[in-house]
This record gives C-alpha cells, sequence and structure tokens, in this order.
C-alpha cells in the first residue's frame, strides 16, 4: 500500500476543482475583494446551518474567539476558564484581552471541559468559560450552561474543531451566547488560506463583534468603538460557499470511516474515541491512546503512515505559559492523555481500504 497522509487537502480539491476554479474566477471578475456579497452571503448561510442568527466573518479562528471575548466584554483583571488541553489560540485569545486563563481539568471520555472540573474554577472575577468541542466531540454543554447563566458569565463556545458536529439535536455554536469558528485549511470546512467566523444569537453581541472587526466602523472612517482589522475577504468566502454545500457529506463520510476504525479497533487495549449518545461527532481527528504511544507512532511511520499528535504538551506545560501558575502534575487527566494520544489518518477522501490497512498495521503492533 502507498503512503497514507495524515491529511489529503489536494485530493478533496481535485473533487471539487471545477466549482471552486468558478468561485474564484467571479470573485476577481467581480472586483471586489473585502466584504462584499460573498462574505455577506456565506455569513448568512453558515448562520443559518449552525441554527443562529448572526455570523460575522473575520480573519482567523484565533481572532473569532479574541472578538468573541471582546464582545462580551472580557478586560483585565476578569477571568475565563479553559481547558489545558486544546489549540494554545483557545488560550492565546484569553491572553490577548488582558484576562487571565484559567486553566481547569478535562472529561476523560470526551477530552472536553465538563461540570465537575469548572465549578471548582468559578470565582467572583469569572466572565466566560469556553468549553472547546475538540476533535468534533461536543463538549457536555447543558450543564456548564445551567450553572454559567444565573451568574451571567458568558458561554462561548470554540468550535473550531466541530463544524457541523450536533449537541443534543442541534449544531454546535447555537448552545451558549456566542461561538466561533476557525476556517483553517485542515478543518473539517477550511478554507484555501485563514478565516473564521463568530456566530451568535445575540444581536447586541452580533453589532460588537462587527464593529470590532473593522476598526469600530459604523459608517466608513468613524469609529464609535476602538477596533481591529479582521476581515473574511472575499475569495475566502466564495470558495467556503462551494465547500459547506459538502460539508455535511463529508462529516457523514468521516463518521462512517470512523466507525470501520471502531469496528475494527475493538476489543483491544487501545483507548478509542466515545460517541456520546446526546451528540452527533464529526471526527475532526480520530484519536487513540496507547501507553507506548511513541513506539506505535514510529511503528506506523515505517509502514508508509503518518500520523500525528495533538496536541503532544498541554498549554499550562508549554514554556510561554508556565507563569500561569499550573505545575506539572496540577491537571491530572490533560497530562496523563497527553503522553498516550495519537491522531489516525481520517479525512473524507481516505478509502475503506487505507483504514483497513491502518488498522491491521496498528493491531500488528499492539498485539
Ligand atoms: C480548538 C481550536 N481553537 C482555535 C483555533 C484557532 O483557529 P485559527 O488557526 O484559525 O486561528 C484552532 C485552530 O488552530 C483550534 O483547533
Amino acid at each position: 500500500m502507498s503512503e497514507i497522509f495524515a491529511l489529503d487537502l489536494q485530493a478533496q480539491y481535485e473533487s471539487i476543482r471545477a466549482e471552486i476554479d468558478s468561485a474564484i474566477q467571479q470573485v476577481l471578475s467581480k472586483g471586489s475583494f473585502i466584504l462584499g456579497d460573498e462574505v455577506s452571503v456565506f455569513e448568512a448561510e453558515f448562520a443559518k446551518y449552525c441554527r443562529a442568527s448572526h455570523g460575522i466573518g473575520v480573519g482567523t479562528g484565533t481572532d473569532a474567539l479574541f472578538l468573541s471575548l471582546l464582545s462580551c466584554e472580557v478586560q483585565t483583571g476578569d477571568e475565563v476558564i479553559a481547558p489545558s488541553h486544546t489549540a494554545v489560540a483557545t488560550i492565546a485569545a484569553i491572553e490577548l484581552t488582558g484576562a487571565k486563563p484559567v486553566l481547569v481539568d478535562i472529561d476523560i471520555q470526551r477530552y472536553t471541559l465538563d461540570l465537575q472540573h469548572i465549578e471548582k474554577a468559578i470565582t467572583k472575577k469569572t466572565k466566560a468559560i469556553i468549553p472547546v468541542h475538540l476533535y468534533g466531540c461536543p463538549a457536555n454543554l447543558e450543564p456548564i450552561i445551567e450553572v454559567a447563566r444565573p451568574k451571567n458569565i458568558f458561554v462561548i463556545e470554540d468550535c473550531a474543531q466541530a463544524h457541523g458536529a450536533k449537541y443534543h439535536g442541534q449544531p454546535v455554536g447555537s448552545h451558549g451566547d456566542i461561538a466561533a469558528f476557525s476556517f483553517y485549511p485542515t478543518k473539517n470546512l477550511g478554507a484555501f488560506g485563514d478565516g473564521g467566523m463568530v456566530v451568535t444569537d445575540n444581536s447586541a453581541l452580533a453589532e460588537k463583534a462587527t464593529l470590532l472587526r473593522q476598526y469600530g466602523w459604523k459608517n466608513r472612517y468613524i469609529s464609535q468603538i476602538k477596533g481591529t482589522n479582521s476581515r473574511l475577504d472575499e475569495l475566502q468566502a466564495a470558495m467556503l460557499r462551494v465547500k459547506l454545500k459538502y460539508l455535511d457529506i463529508w462529516n457523514r463520510r468521516r463518521r462512517e470511516l470512523a466507525n470501520h476504525y471502531l469496528r475494527l479497533l475493538a476489543d483491544t487495549n487501545l483507548i478509542l474515541p466515545t460517541q456520546p449518545s446526546d451528540c452527533e461527532h464529526v471526527y475532526h481527528q480520530f484519536v487513540v491512546r496507547y501507553s507506548k504511544r511513541d513506539d506505535l507512532q514510529k511503528f506506523l511511520q515505517q509502514k508508509g503512515i503518518h500520523t500525528a499528535i495533538h496536541y503532544p504538551v498541554p498549554v499550562h506545560l508549554q514554556p510561554a505559559y508556565t507563569n500561569l501558575g499550573y505545575p506539572k502534575g496540577s491537571l491530572p487527566n490533560t497530562e496523563k492523555i497527553s503522553t498516550e494520544i495519537l491522531s489516525l489518518p481520517l479525512y473524507p477522501e481516505l478509502t475503506e481500504e487505507q483504514v483497513k490497512f491502518v488498522s491491521e498495521c496498528v493491531l500488528e503492533f499492539i498485539n
């Protein structure tokens, strides 16, 4: 079998090449590149997809988080609760506001924030909680929202890895107060460059995020509030509109392949991802756990199978964040899994035969 990559963006492009090329040509011939029709139509389409009222296209997923936090008036002196087991972007966005990230441990089944760990971390200074729907698995939002609402704590969903995932039958991004999506190329809905979106049902928050993404302008050149420049561009929006039509098909395919892995790798001492019954997982990553993870990864590499680790070092143990004050041992679930997790190849263009080959190689190593 030829090499199996951790991801194959070229294959995805080839499958929709004509439509993407035509979308690019249309933008080029219209000659409008920033905040034109493609962005506003895509904002409406994506918000509708999330069953929310407003979408605000921004430059990156990190900015979507940052502007969501600013829209909720998070600032210096506030605390924001988030997991340490996440992309560093989640924590970087909190720090950009001047607020203090309060890092908590995760549910060892879903690899996401849970109420048990959050409750102990809430103080009078807590302004927001960021549940991250990591790997495409929705966090258990209901109890988090029930605790946050009466305390006027904002719930900001980090949906960067979970486009189209459902919690209690309803898409992620429509449960909390506001949500952030990334369209980084590797995401389930990925652009051909950077991109992000803030999604919310709350008109006041939407208005604030809209002002913030472009210098605080309501009318051109007059800043009502201090803002920044973070805009999704027309080319990316046009291409994302094409891809959005395929997102459900691609997510279904990811689930099919994940189920194939789950069947082939059952009844071993490998820990497999759980699919909570109240959720629709979209398998942004297919993450297994194994005590001799590094050896398994090397073995697979020798067989031509590329894997990845999301993430090898939890944020609280990374050099830039040791000042947050979480020494080794402070977040046990997070630290334990970071030495065991391995993301096996999973993307819609993968074949059943490739999944079978990867599984056979995994079984060959662990048995
Ligand atoms: C969980 C999570 N949050 C936030 C981000 C930030 O998105 P971006 O890379 O578009 O800034 C990412 C992607 O890297 C992510 O995986």
